[in-house]
This record gives structure tokens, C-alpha cells and sequence, in this order.
């Protein structure tokens, strides 16, 4: 296949203005300058206002920028041109929080008339919700599956924003925004594409791929220093130091003086129980530079907590005992909501220090006035031991000190383990440019799904076609398209082999090919549960159904404890018989000790069903309550897509697949289902009203309300509980509450690096 590469006339970056450019002297119109003015914007910053003429006139971009200046407020003005022209827009993100926090500042644009939705969790928006959108911040997982089930709202598509654009280099998820943004350029040939990021090396050839204008800019608004702690000073990279007075070891000491400035402390770790064991250490170091008022004012925060869900958790208990003390850990064994008390809580400047694993790293603003980097390696599992952290991702950590809104300055510091480390750490992180980005577009995993996807929904029918597609990547604009061409042919060999392609002279995939594509499974999990539902005997137990989505790759397994093999292989031999997917079978072939991990999943899932207390499950599988609701999540998508897998391949499995996925996302035994319908009532009180006599919704109906409140003690619930009832007709059964569609999500089995934290070394 011939590639062309046609110049890019607009690659050269801009001459940028020195200054930043009071918002009367720009083009922007009355009404935007309104809404910036009263947010506290009064200028344009240099890079803004360079990009502001390209972004208008609906040229593609790239911003090469430092953290903190201001990238998004580019994006966002172009959203609002191409709304303002009866086009819509997405904003793909790669974080949950980054999205939420982009969707909010959107927001401030409602005046204008632009609508803003989120789509990130497990469910999808409902097409006529969608319709109604300007904007839809997503992940680009989220704009594939729209890409792949195909959409009337994407055929108004003006602009896309691929925000934290050096996501394109991470294994698991950067394939996916490298083919969502190909795709979408090829369906929409006049389609702006703002591209932002403050980390990457090659932004030049990132620009060039994209056919945008590169801008380029080392302006911060506010100034970071950036330095190496060793023996009770910082060192600068401008050379000048720091004393600070003990007492303390490094990171207390670094934690209390900033804190006895007025400022905040953001600290990062490379594991989640490193993250607690610090925040805990650093207790008497925050206390001692709280002032009066602040410690009460961190003692309220904690009584938030007591609402943050039905049933305690670890996580509320841990959090529980540090944040009257202001200091708080952020990882992934929290859930989303025990999360988003800590982040408004640090934000609201209530807390005053932070330990968190590079959860929170890309892209968020936050009060920190100092950024500490307690370590520079981590532990990599697919090495066995512990690696450095690429500069990258240090410096987008390090990015997150001194932000606009909240601070004039700001200090990012490394800890030196030794005087030795002072200057490789200030050479490989401080002073280094950020890694160049290369395409992860030619595994077999990510060609597997994509190649799938692209046939499946029409973008390609044969090789030549996939091929084509493929040059438009990044991978085609950097790599010789030889090597792809060897590995296309092995996938489409295997998605033959297992009936996902129909072999004939054109590609095209089958009807199973297409529910994959569309269910958003990876293939192999695909062909699992195919396997699984077509192998289940009438009467099959829930426990082999939950072992076959364990084992598929879309479930992250947990990882194996010493001492827990024994019982895990004696589950094994117990349900040997029965079990739905063997470790040996093909193409999964997972090692004894993978498929270990994955009963173990299984199980935990199996103890939420039972209606086991979340912190009793937590405890004996020891994990957090963020993993078990992540296992959820995906348990019950999972579910939902074998459901409809089984009715084309196994329709008798279809009822039991659909209740077993209800009980999944309820986490309760049937008797329960009825109840947990109603919002407010989850498996705890759902249990309660079970207890007291009111197995279902029907039997409340009758029900005095004081009697409710009573037996949830709560008469706020029963007044919530009651008025759900009544809207209803007397007598009849209430109809059931449609069950929402679960949707694709970013989902591997492998860690996500942006998402969540490698697992602990055993
Ligand atoms: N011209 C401006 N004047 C004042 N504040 C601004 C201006 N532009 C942006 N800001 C504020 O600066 C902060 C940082 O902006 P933004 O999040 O867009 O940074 P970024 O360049 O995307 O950084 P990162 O690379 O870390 O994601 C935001 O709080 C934003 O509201
Ligand atoms: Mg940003």
C-alpha cells in the first residue's frame, strides 16, 4: 500500500508573543471574555494567545507546554466555536477525576448555551441524553465504543481534544486513542483535533501526524522550582538552595515547613501501602503546623465520612484516623466517592498534606505548593522487581506543585537516598527532556482488538484496507508498515480460527465477531464465554459462571496472598468438574498460578453475593474496598456481555446470566432483588427491611413510614424510600426498573498505568 505523506504547511511552530495579552486585545467576542473575566482570567498566557488565531479559524493544534499553562482553556474555546456552529465536541481524558474536573470548568460556558456530560463510569449515556450534548468528556475507550456502535451525535462532530496526549505511549491504553483518533479523522476529514500535552519529546512528529500547528512553549505562569532534597536542604536546578530546620527525617521535614509557610503538601508514592504507612508517619509533623482553627476545621472534615456509603470500609476507617490530624493517603484500594472526599478535602485546603500513588499524577489541578517524589521506581511485575519510573510520568507528577488558582509558586523535589543520587536524580528527572512517544500499536493484543473493531464495523474489508487504515496511525506516520503488515496477518489468522472473521474474499466479520466489537470484549475474552455458556449444563451453579468471567482478560485478577494457594487449589480440585473455563484451554492458557488469581476473584465475588460484609471481605482477601468495587463493576459487565453472547449461542443461559448480573451489582442474595431497586436501599438495608418483615417493595407499600425510619433508622431514608412508592399505582406490582446498559470502559487485565498502581510486590 502506498503511503503519502503530504506536507505540513502548518507545522512550524508560531513565533509566540512574549507576554500574556489582556483578553480586550485578543479576538475573542464580548460574551467569552465575560465569562473568563469573571473566573478570575484577565489574560491570555503567550501560548494561549498564540494558539487562540489557528484555534478560531478551526485549525488543528498542538500544545507543547509546560504543566500549569493553561492548555485546557485552549480546548475548551475550540469547543466553543464548534458549538456555537451547530457542531459538538469530545474531550477525551485518560482519568476519571481529570474528566470530572474538565466537565466542571466547561460548565462555566452553560451561559453561552454549550451542555456538558461525562461518560466514564460503567454505563453508558442514554442516546437521547447524548443528542443533547455539546460536549462529552470521555476516555477514549468510551470513544470507541461510540465509534464502534456507530452514532448520529458523532456525525456533528466538529472537534475532538486528545488531552495528556503522551497516553499514546502507554502499552494497555494507548492504542485505543491512537485508532479512536484515526478513526474519527478519517470519518471527519475537516475535523479539528486539539492535542494537548506538557511531556512529550517528539511533539514535533506528534504534530506532524495530526496535520496541527505545533506550539511549542517553555512559559509556566507560575514559576516551579525544581530540586533535590539531601541532608537537610533542597538543591535547585537555578542552584540556589534551601535550608530547612529540623527536626525530621526528608519527608516530614519537607511536609512541615511548606505547611508552616501557609502552603500544602503533595507527596507521591510507588505503592498503596507506602502511601499509608507515610501518612500515618507524618500524623505529628502536619499537627505541628496546624494552627488552631485548622485542626478544627480537619476534625469536621472526618464526619463526612460517615456518609460516604451504606456499609463501612477499611478505607473510611483508615481515612477516619487521619484526617482530623490534616494529612490523608489517595490510592486505588479507596473507592471513587472515599476518593473524591480526600480530593475536595485537599482542595478546599482543609487537608495539608497528601500521600498519594500516582493516581492523581496527570493533569489535575490541585493546592499543592510543594511536590515531593519520595521514589523514583517501582515495582514491575512483568520484570519481577523494581524499575525507574520514567521521566515522563516524574515530571508529570512533579507538574502538579504550583497551579494558577491556587499558588504564586511552587516546588517540585526529588529525595536523594544518598549524596550520590543528588545528581543522577537532577539529571534524569530534572534537567532531561521527557521521553519521545512511540506508538504501542503493534502488539497482538492491541492489533487483536483493533483489527476486529475497524472489520466489524465497516471502517476496513480487506487487508489492503486495514492496511491503509493502519498508515494513518501514529505507527504508520513513524514505522515502517512491514512489520505491522506480519502481525496483521497472524491476527487475522486467529480471529478465523475462533469465528470472529468469516473467511471468504472480502473480510467481514461474523455475527459473534460483531458482538464482540460491539459488546467492547476483548476477543479473547470473547471466545472464554462463548466457550463458558455454550459448555453450561441447565441448573449451572453461579459459582463456575463467576469463575468464567474471572478468567477472562477484561478482569483484572487479585494477587494471591502467601498462604492462600492451599486453598485456592483445594477450591480448584473441588470444582474441577464443574468449572466452565480450565486454566489449560485455549487460546487463554493461563499459568496454574494466574488461574489461581483468578478463582481467587471468583470467590471474593462470590462472598459479595452472599451478602458478606464489605469490610469482612476486605479483611480475609486482603484488599481494599476500591478493588472489590472495581471487580464489580466489571463482573457485572462482563456478565451482561456473556448474557448476550448466550443469546445467540446459548439462549437457555440467558435468564440465569441477567439475574446473576443484577446480584453482581447489587452484591445480594435474590431474595434481596425487589428491594435494592429502590434508591437509597442498598444490600445493608436492603437486609434490614428483609428482617423487619418487608421482603419487597409491595409489602412497604402498606408500611407506616415511622416504621421505615425505624428499622432504617433514619427518617430522612424512609421519607426518600416512601417517596418512591407512592408515584405508584396501589395493589399491582410495580413494573421493574429497566436495568441501565452496562458499556465499555477502560478495562485490561494488566495494570493501567495512568489508572491504577502496578501491584504490590508479593
Ligand atoms: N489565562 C489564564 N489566567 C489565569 N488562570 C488561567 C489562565 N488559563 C488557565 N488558567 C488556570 O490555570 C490552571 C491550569 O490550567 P490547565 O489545567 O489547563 O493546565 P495544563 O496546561 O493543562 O496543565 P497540565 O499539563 O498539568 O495538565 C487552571 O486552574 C486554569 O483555570
Ligand atoms: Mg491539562
Amino acid at each position: 500500500v502506498p503511503r503519502t505523506h503530504r506536507a505540513n504547511p502548518a507545522a512550524a511552530p508560531a513565533s509566540l508573543p512574549e507576554r500574556s495579552v489582556p483578553l480586550a486585545e485578543t479576538a475573542l467576542d464580548a460574551a467569552t471574555r465575560a465569562i473568563l473575566e469573571e473566573d478570575g482570567i484577565r489574560e491570555l498566557y503567550p501560548p494561549q494567545a498564540a494558539a487562540l488565531g489557528p484555534v478560531l479559524a478551526g485549525e488543528s493544534v498542538l500544545l507543547a507546554c509546560p504543566t500549569a499553562s493553561g492548555k485546557s482553556l485552549v480546548a475548551y474555546l475550540a469547543l466553543l466555536r464548534a458549538c456555537r456552529a451547530g457542531r459538538v465536541g469530545l474531550y477525551l481524558v485518560p482519568l476519571r477525576a481529570l474528566a470530572h474536573e474538565k466537565a466542571e470548568e466547561l460548565g462555566r460556558f452553560a451561559s453561552l448555551g454549550l451542555k456538558v456530560g461525562v461518560s466514564v463510569g460503567d454505563f453508558d449515556l442514554p442516546a437521547d441524553r447524548l443528542e443533547k450534548l455539546d460536549v462529552l468528556v470521555a476516555t477514549s475507550e468510551k470513544a470507541d465504543g461510540l465509534l464502534r456502535r456507530g452514532s448520529p451525535w458523532l456525525d456533528r462532530l466538529g472537534v475532538v481534544v486528545a488531552d495528556e496526549v503522551h497516553l499514546l505511549r502507554d502499552a494497555d491504553r494507548g492504542p485505543t486513542l491512537e485508532v479512536s483518533v484515526t478513526r474519527l479523522r478519517r470519518a471527519y476529514p475537516d475535523l479539528q483535533v486539539v492535542a494537548l500535552s506538557a511531556t512529550v519529546g517528539n511533539s514535533k512528529e506528534l504534530a506532524d501526524w495530526l496535520k496541527a500547528r505545533h506550539i511549542a512553549s517553555t512559559f509556566r505562569p507560575v514559576p516551579l522550582k525544581l530540586g533535590v532534597y539531601h541532608g537537610g536542604r533542597i538543591v535547585f536546578t537555578d542552584t540556589s538552595t534551601r535550608e530547612l530546620p529540623p527536626p525530621g527525617e526528608a519527608v516530614p521535614r519537607l511536609v512541615r515547613t511548606v505547611i508552616q509557610e501557609g502552603g500544602q503538601a503533595l507527596v507521591f508514592v510507588n505503592s498503596r501501602r507506602g502511601s499509608e504507612q507515610l501518612a500515618h508517619a507524618l500524623i505529628p509533623a502536619v499537627e505541628a503546623a496546624l494552627s488552631r482553627e485548622g485542626r478544627a476545621l480537619a476534625r469536621a472534615s472526618a464526619e463526612e465520612l460517615g456518609n460516604v456509603g451504606e456499609e463501612e470500609t477499611e478505607g473510611v476507617r483508615r481515612l477516619g484516623g487521619l484526617l482530623p490530624h490534616g494529612v490523608a493517603f489517595h490510592n486505588a484500594s479507596l473507592t471513587d466517592p472515599e476518593r473524591r472526599i480526600v480530593e475536595h478535602a485537599f482542595r478546599t485546603r482543609v487537608l495539608k498534606a497528601l500521600v498519594a500513588t500516582p493516581t492523581l499524577a496527570a493533569g489535575i489541578n490541585l493546592p499543592a505548593r510543594r511536590v515531593i517524589v519520595r521514589d523514583t521506581t517501582r515495582y514491575d511485575g512483568r520484570l519481577g522487581m523494581q524499575a525507574p519510573i520514567p521521566a515522563m510520568e516524574v515530571q508529570q507528577m512533579l507538574g502538579r506543585a504550583g497551579r494558577p488558582r491556587y499558588d504564586r509558586s511552587g516546588e517540585a523535589v526529588l529525595v536523594a537516598r544518598g549524596a550520590d543520587e543528588e545528581e543522577s536524580l537532577t539529571d534524569t528527572y530534572l534537567l532531561a527532556a521527557p521521553e519521545p512517544v512511540q506508538s504501542q500499536l503493534a502488539s497482538e493484543a492491541a492489533l487483536r482488538t483493533h483489527v476486529l473493531a475497524l472489520v466489524a464495523s465497516g471502517v476496513a474489508h480487506s487487508k489492503s484496507g486495514l492496511l491503509d487504515f493502519f498508515s494513518g496511525t501514529f505507527y504508520g506516520h513513524t514505522r515502517p508498515m512491514a512489520d505491522l503488515d506480519r502481525t496483521i496477518a497472524r491476527v487475522e489468522k486467529f480471529l478465523g480460527e475462533h469465528e470472529l472473521l468469516a473467511r471468504g474474499e472480502r473480510l467481514e466479520a461474523t455475527r459473534f465477531g460483531r458482538l464482540t466489537s460491539e459488546l467492547y470484549l476483548d476477543p479473547l475474552t470473547a471466545i472464554a464465554l462463548r466457550g463458558a455458556v455454550e459448555r453450561a449444563p441447565i441448573g449451572v451453579r453461579p459459582f463456575p459462571l463467576l469463575a468464567a468471567v474471572a478468567a477472562t482478560p477484561d478482569i483484572a485478577p487479585l494477587s494471591v496472598r502467601r498462604g492462600e494457594e492451599a486453598d485456592l487449589l483445594a477450591r480448584f480440585t473441588d470444582e474441577a468438574e464443574e468449572l466452565l473455563v480450565r486454566p489449560e484451554d485455549e487460546p487463554l492458557d493461563l499459568p496454574l498460578d494466574v488461574f489461581l488469581s483468578t478463582l481467587k476473584t471468583a470467590q471474593v465475588l462470590e462472598q459479595w453475593l452472599a451478602e458478606t460484609p464489605i469490610l469482612q471481605i476486605t479483611e480475609r482477601f486482603g484488599i481494599g474496598a476500591g478493588d472489590l468495587r472495581t471487580r464489580v463493576e466489571d463482573a457485572d459487565w462482563l456478565l451482561f456481555g456473556a448474557s448476550r453472547l448466550a443469546s445467540a449461542f446459548a439462549p437457555r443461559l440467558v435468564r440465569p446470566l441477567d439475574d446473576l448480573a443484577l446480584r453482581v451489582r447489587y452484591g445480594v442474595n435474590e431474595e434481596l432483588l425487589d428491594l435494592v431497586r429502590l434508591r437509597g436501599i442498598g444490600r445493608a438495608r436492603g437486609r434490614l427491611l428483609y428482617q423487619a418483615g418487608y421482603p419487597d417493595r409491595e409489602s412497604l407499600r402498606q408500611a407506616p413510614v415511622d416504621r421505615i425510619a425505624q428499622v432504617l433508622r433514619s427518617p430522612k431514608l424512609a421519607e426518600l424510600v416512601v417517596g418512591q412508592l407512592t408515584g405508584r399505582s396501589r395493589g399491582g406490582r410495580a413494573p421493574p426498573t429497566p436495568a441501565p446498559t452496562p458499556s465499555p470502559k477502560p478495562r485490561t487485565a494488566r495494570p493501567r498505568r495512568l489508572d491504577e498502581f502496578p501491584p504490590e510486590p508479593p
